[in-house]
């Protein structure tokens, strides 16, 4: 068997690939791939092959994908390209006779009214016509998208437009040991998983990091077009800050909520708890 890692350039590739290690998949079975590929030497120095591959090269993939047999597709960064993207990504793999596709896309593809949810839609669509037997990984929020944010969180408190929503988040290393498992094990074909850990509302997470660091922060709730002009005058361009705000929007109403008993199936444990994935984030921060 051999497996393919899109994006092991990438933090959520690499991760993954550094679950598949853990699982005791060896390096020699492993192709790591991405655009930037000076950035995996590291994985080349244990044995892994490394391959460039970039979505938009249909050329690529084929050299990449070549003897491939899974294949994790790593949701690209390109907003407004990513469905002819994949579609690339899913001709190759089918061409190189690859026998499981992963991909991480949103939960609650199908009904999401994200912005970013089309290009999932798009996708899913794109895998069921393939013909390629795939596996849904449908990723709630990453917890590191606000354990990132706690250096601002600290300095100027926290803000955003996700009401009382929960947030179904996990930290990327969890979804990418989900993804690890889907690759790994057998009995999975055909499985749309709607993964996340156990949800938290943004003024938890403000308790939360008050607790941790012994600094009170508080929430500020306010609305998704006062969120995206606060984000466009705190120096974001126009597309990422309404792209954020319309993401706090759909927490609002309830849609990056998920039940945490697939994440939990799939890594054979509870997620990582909030409170542990912003300790050690102070912790990476210190
Ligand atoms: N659920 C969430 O909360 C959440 C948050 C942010 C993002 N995401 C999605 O999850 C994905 C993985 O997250 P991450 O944290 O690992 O992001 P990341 O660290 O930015 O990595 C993105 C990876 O995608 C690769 N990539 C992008 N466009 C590509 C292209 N045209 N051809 C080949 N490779 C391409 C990059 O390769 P190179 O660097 O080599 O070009 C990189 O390895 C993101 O790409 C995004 O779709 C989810």
């Amino acid at each position: 068997m051999s497996i393919v890692v899109t994006g092991a350039t990438g933090r959520f590739g690499r991760l993954t690939v550094e679950a598949l290690r853990r699982r005791g998949v060896p390096a020699e079975q492993i192709i790591v791939t991405g655009r930037r590929i000076e950035a995996l030497g590291e994985l080349a120095g244990q044995g892994m092959s490394v391959r460039r591959a970039d979505y938009s090269d249909q050329a690529s993939l084929g050299e990449a994908f070549d003897g491939a047999t899974r294949l994790l597709l790593v949701s690209g960064t390109e907003v407004g390209q990513r469905i002819r993207q994949h579609m690339n990504v899913i001709t190759a793999a089918k061409a190189a006779g690859v026998q499981l596709i992963a991909y991480t896309s949103i939960v609650h593809a199908p009904t999401s009214t994200l912005l970013i949810s089309q290009e999932h839609r798009g996708t899913e669509t794109a895998l069921a016509d393939s013909g390629v037997p795939y596996v849904l990984l449908r990723n709630s929020w990453y917890i590191d998208n606000y354990t990132a944010q706690l250096p601002r969180y600290l300095q100027h408190g926290m803000v955003g437009a996700a009401g009382s929503g929960r947030i179904s988040g996990a930290i990327r290393a969890d979804y990418a040991e989900a993804a690890a498992a889907v690759l790994t094990e057998d009995g999975h074909p055909g499985a749309v998983y709607e993964l996340g850990g156990p949800a938290f509302t943004m003024a938890e997470l403000a308790d939360v990091v008050s607790a941790e660091t012994g600094t009170s922060v508080t929430y500020n709730d306010i609305s998704p077009q006062e969120y995206q002009t606060f984000l466009v005058r705190a120096g974001l361009q126009e597309p990422v800050a309404a792209s954020i705000a319309d993401g706090d929007r759909a927490v609002a109403e309830g849609e990056l909520y998920v039940e945490p008993t697939d994440l939990e199936k799939l890594l054979g444990r509870p997620a990582t708890p909030l409170r542990i994935a912003v300790a050690a984030a102070l912790r990476d921060l210190a």
